[in-house]
This record gives structure tokens, sequence and C-alpha cells, in this order.
């Protein structure tokens, strides 16, 4: 793979720029200067300033278009007028009450009504929280402890969820049997004791391994579409064979879809016709507020109630369901009608292709995977069915480190002093950012 050094020209990578200040400040009362391990960067990040649409200027005053969209959480991009004046309505009546509003009821109407496995749901504050609660759910529906969940999978930052998530050739260990292997220093045997890992897309193996734990298994947790393992769709077969043999066993399944959601009206689950028995829920949801929720069937939703005496399941949390929150996803899902998804589904068809074809054009090692509006590059030729396949080598890794480093140098937008932003003339040309 060529990839030309990088030209630093933006202002944000120049000594003695804003963002560099910022960082310098940072690392005295932030640890590594960061409060988030995804946004952190070497040498140090360019700090936002403000979005509009799909751009984002920093606070060096680079503009560039938005493609992550705060990790696909934001719907129609930064700012969007309805959210805002949704989002500034809310706030001049009070922004949290230790009561409940209208707005929770609102929304959790609009999700009931557009996810076809999900009677109710309970809100949270982000969506690791959201896949607590589900797996806290299926505990005690079932009676069982272990769950499932499936090698380099990432659901939040929940210790059951985050057993096997970044693990290496030296560790793996078998493919059809991936090993149990811990993710941050100290994570307590128990933990990893109460997790059997699967192999994604492996549907044989997946079901022995199922099957060989059943009795013990209260949940599988699956994301349809896995971003840390490569962002591969789950194939049809393999979805129903775990629907199958999950529901075979009395064993919960959970659909992951605080990212999935994006792909559809109707979300994963409509897309793929298959009905998890609880969804997790965040991103989207929160029209760029922080959020999570936990949807399901009104029998297993029943642990959370707390009419006559203690649930099943508490569940508290200071700000759960805060009307601002809710007032921001409300518009936000309002606003992401049936035509929306088509149009965000075109263009990340359009986007795909055209990275595609930039890689070909250049010659470059490259693919791109994902469904609907997600995307993920990988620097590599390889076929890739499998988070083991998309893992990348060290010098594919560096690659993609020097291609990060270079998009994010050269999406530099000028802005003439008459008029709106447009891209420089070589982009201008290319597939992937067209003239405005
Ligand atoms: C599939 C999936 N599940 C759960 C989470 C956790 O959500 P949050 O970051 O809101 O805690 C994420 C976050 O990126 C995610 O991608």
């Amino acid at each position: 793979m060529k990839i030309p050094p990088s030209t630093a020209t933006t202002k944000w990578a120049q000594t003695g720029s804003e963002s560099a200040r910022l960082f310098a400040e940072a690392q005295a009362v932030l640890p590594g200067g960061n409060s988030r391990t995804t946004v952190y960067m070497a040498p140090y990040p360019p700090y936002a300033d403000s979005g509009e649409g799909c751009w984002i200027t920093d606070v060096d005053g680079d503009r560039r278009l938005d493609c992550i969209n705060n990790y696909t959480a934001l719907l129609h991009g930064h700012a969007h007028p309805n959210v805002v004046e949704a989002v500034i309505r809310r706030v001049r009546q009070g922004s949290a009450f230790a009561l409940p509003t209208r707005e929770e009821i609102a929304l959790a109407a609009l999700l009931s009504e557009r996810l076809p496995a999900v009677d109710q749901v309970r809100f949270t504050n982000s969506g690791s929280e959201a896949v607590m609660m589900a797996i806290k759910a299926a505990r005690a529906f079932t009676g069982r402890a272990k769950i499932a969940k499936f090698e380099g999978a990432y659901h939040g930052s929940y210790d059951y969820v985050e057993v096997s998530l970044a693990t290496s050739p030296d560790t793996w260990g078998d493919r059809s049997a991936p090993a149990s292997i811990p993710y941050y220093k100290g994570m307590p045997e128990s933990v990893l004791d109460e997790v059997v890992v699967l192999p994604f897309n492996r549907t044989d193996a997946s079901v022995a391994l199922i099957e060989k734990h059943a009795g013990e298994l209260a949940a599988v947790i699956l994301d349809p579409v896995p971003n840390r393992v490569g962002l591969i769709p789950a194939e049809q077969d393999f979805l129903a064979a775990i629907r199958d043999v999950t529901a075979a066993h009395g064993i919960l399944l959970i659909f992951d879809e605080v990212i999935s959601f994006r792909i559809g009206y109707h979300g994963a689950q409509g897309l793929f016709q298959i009905r998890p028995d609880i969804t997790a829920l965040g991103k989207i949801i929160g029209g760029g507020f922080p959020v999570g929720g936990v949807g399901g069937r009104a029998d297993v939703m029943a642990v959370f109630d707390p009419r006559g005496g203690a649930p099943a399941v508490p569940h508290g949390g200071t700000f759960n369901a805060n009307p601002v929150t809710m007032a921001a996803g409300l518009e936000t899902m309002r606003l992401a009608d049936r035509e929306q998804f088509q149009r965000l589904d075109d263009l990340g068809a359009k986007f795909r292709g055209g990275i595609e074809d930039c890689f070909k054009h250049a010659r470059l090692a490259g693919r791109v995977t994902g469904v609907g509006s997600l995307f993920r590059i990988h620097a590599t030729d390889r076929e890739l069915t499998d988070y083991r396949s998309t893992r990348l080598d060290a010098t594919e890794s560096q690659a993609f480190a020097r291609l990060v480093r270079r998009l994010l140098d050269t999406t530099r937008i000028h802005v003439p002093s008459s008029g709106r932003p447009r891209p420089p003339r070589s982009y201008a040309r290319s597939s992937v950012v067209k003239k405005r």
C-alpha cells in the first residue's frame, strides 16, 4: 500500500495551533488529556468548535466534511434547526425533574411502533447502560447467569460484554471456539467464566457452543452489523440459526441495535426479519444527546415493573429519560421518515462505491464494508468475513493510520469570502465529495 507522506495543510497541525495548546492544557487535568479513548489520536486531536449539517469547524478554523457523525449518533447532521428548536423549547420549561415527563411516553411509543420486536422501552443515559440493563433483564427472566457474545464485538463499557473485544493471534485460540480473553488489566476471572465467546457468521460452530452451554445461558447478545467485527453484516441463515437455537433452549436473544437502528426505518430487526427478545438502543434515538434504551417483549420487560413492590430488576438513574434528550430524540426520529432512511441508504451506497473507486484508481489495497449509511474502510485486499480476517497486521495498521492522517489533512474546505464553502478542486472532481 503506497500512500504519499502526510503534508500538514491544515492549521490544526501547525506548531502553536489552538488545538495543540488545548491538548497541552488538557493533559494536566485529564489522563492523557482525554475522556473518551475512541477520540484520542497522536500527537493530539483537532478540537471541535462548531458543527453545521455535515461540516465541522475546529478551533483552528479548519473545516471538514464529517463522515463520523459522532460515531453514527447523529442522523441529520449537526445542529438541525428543528432539533435545536425542540431542545430550546424544552430547556426553557426546565431540563431535569424527579418526576416523569410527557416526552418519554411519546418517544417510547414511536420506538415501539417502529421496532417490530419492541412492545415497551426503558430509557438509560448511554448504550452501555442499555446493554447492561438488557443483560440484567435476561438474567432475571431466565434465572441463569452466563451470557454469550461474539468475538471482537463491541457493546460498550460493561465488563461482561468487553470479554474478547480486542483479542490477537497469540491469545484468541481456536477459530471455532474462541477463548475468553480480558479486555482491561484486572478484569476478574469470574467475569471471564460467565462469558461464552462465539465466532461471528460461523453458524455450525456458534450453534454447537450455544447448545453445549444451553442450560447456563441467560442470553446471546448479537449486533447484526458489528462495527468492530469489520462492519460485516450477519448472514441471514446465520441469524435465523441463532434465533432458532436460542428459542429452543429458552435463551433470550438480545439484539444490540445501538448502531444498527440506523440501517432501516424498522431497524436491523426489520431488515433481517428476525425478532429478538430484547433490543438495546442508543445513539440516534437521543438526537445528539446522551441516551440509551432497552426494549423488548412485554413479558420480559415486566422485570422492571415497579408496581406492587420491588421489581425483579430495580433500575434507577438520575437522568434516565431526561426531557431534553427525549425532546431531541423525538424530533430527530420524527424527521427520520421512510424517505429519509432511503436517502441515507442511497448516500451510503454512493459513498462506499466512491471510496472503492478511489482505492482502485490509486491502486491501493483497500476495501469498504457496511450497509445503509454505515461504512468502514479497511487497508487490506483480503476477503473479510469475521473479526479475525479484518484485524490489520502491523504494516496495514501503519498504512491505515497514514490514510486517516492524510484525510484529516486534506479534506480542508476553502471558504471563499463570498459564498458557500466548497471543496478543493481535486476533490470536487472525485466521486467521494461532490460539489454542493
Ligand atoms: C454496538 C454498540 N453497542 C453499545 C455501544 C455503547 O454505547 P455508548 O457509547 O452510548 O455507551 C456502542 C457505542 O459505540 C456500540 O457501537
